[in-house]
C-alpha cells in the first residue's frame, strides 16, 4: 500500500500546534484547515491535466485544468475539520458523509450515518485525521469501494503503524497521505505521541 508521509517544515509546524495540549479549539481548527491544504496538494499531485487553451492579455497560451471528478468524504465528526480546505481548493468537489464512532471498549467502529453522492468512476478523497487501529478507515473504504470509484485515497493527519498495517491488509490499493507516522497505540487505542481525541479538540468537547 502506498504511504506518503509529508516532509515539509510548515506541515511540521502546524502538526506541533495540533499536538500541543494548550492549543485552544479555534487555533486547532485553523491549523487543521491549513495542514489539510498541504496534505491535499500532495494527494492530488500526480493527477491528470486536461489541456486548455487561453489567451493572456498579451498572447495565446496552452495551459491546463484539473478534471473535476473528485468526491470528498469526511468521516464524522473529526473529518469535517478537513472539509473546508478541500472544498476551497476543489470548488467543484461533490461531498459525501460517513458517520462512524469507535466503541470505547472494543475499538470497533459503529456506523451511524452514510450519505454518498454517485462515486462510480470518480476519484474519492476520504478525509479522516486519525488512522489509529484503522478500523474506521477500513470500514469507510469498504462502503465507498462498493460503489465502484475510479480510485480512493485517504488523507489523514496522524497515522499509527497498526492502522497502516490494517489498511495494507484490507485495502492495499489505497494511497495514504499523512503528516506523521507515529510510534504506537496505547491500551485505549489512542495514538502515541498523537494529539489526543481529534474530534473533542476540534469541537471543544473534551471531558
Ligand atoms: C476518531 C477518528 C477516526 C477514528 C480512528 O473518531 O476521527 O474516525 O477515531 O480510530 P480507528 O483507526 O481506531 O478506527 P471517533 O470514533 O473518536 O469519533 P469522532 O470523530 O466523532 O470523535
Ligand atoms: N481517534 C482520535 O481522535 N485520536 C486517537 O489518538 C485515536 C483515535
Amino acid at each position: 500500500m502506498p504511504l506518503t508521509v509529508i516532509d515539509h517544515p510548515l506541515a511540521d509546524h502546524l502538526l506541533t500546534v495540533l499536538r500541543d495540549r494548550t492549543t485552544p479549539p479555534h487555533h486547532f481548527r485553523a491549523a487543521t484547515r491549513e495542514l489539510t491544504v498541504i496534505l491535499l496538494l500532495e494527494a492530488v499531485r500526480d493527477g491528470p491535466r486536461v489541456p486548455k487553451h487561453v489567451d493572456t492579455p498579451l498572447e495565446p497560451f496552452d495551459g491546463s485544468e484539473m478534471p473535476d471528478d473528485f468526491v470528498a468524504v469526511p468521516v464524522l465528526r473529526a473529518g469535517l475539520g478537513m472539509l473546508d480546505a478541500v472544498a476551497q481548493l476543489l470548488p467543484e468537489v461533490s461531498v459525501g458523509y460517513i458517520g462512524l464512532e469507535r466503541n470505547e471498549e472494543t475499538l470497533e467502529p459503529a456506523s451511524y450515518y452514510e450519505k454518498l453522492p454517485p462515486v462510480a468512476g470518480k476519484r474519492v478523497l476520504l478525509l479522516d485525521p486519525m488512522l489509529a487501529t484503522g478500523g474506521s478507515a477500513s470500514r469507510a473504504l469498504s462502503s465507498i469501494k462498493a460503489k465502484a470509484p475510479a480510485a480512493c485515497r485517504l488523507v489523514c493527519v496522524v497515522a499509527a503503524p497498526e492502522g497502516v498495517a490494517r489498511l495494507e491488509r484490507d485495502h492495499p490499493d489505497v494511497h495514504v497521505f499523512t503528516a506523521a507516522l507515529d510510534r504506537a497505540l496505547n491500551e485505549r487505542g489512542y495514538i502515541l505521541p498523537g494529539l489526543g481525541d481529534f474530534g473533542d479538540r476540534l469541537y471543544g468537547t473534551e471531558p
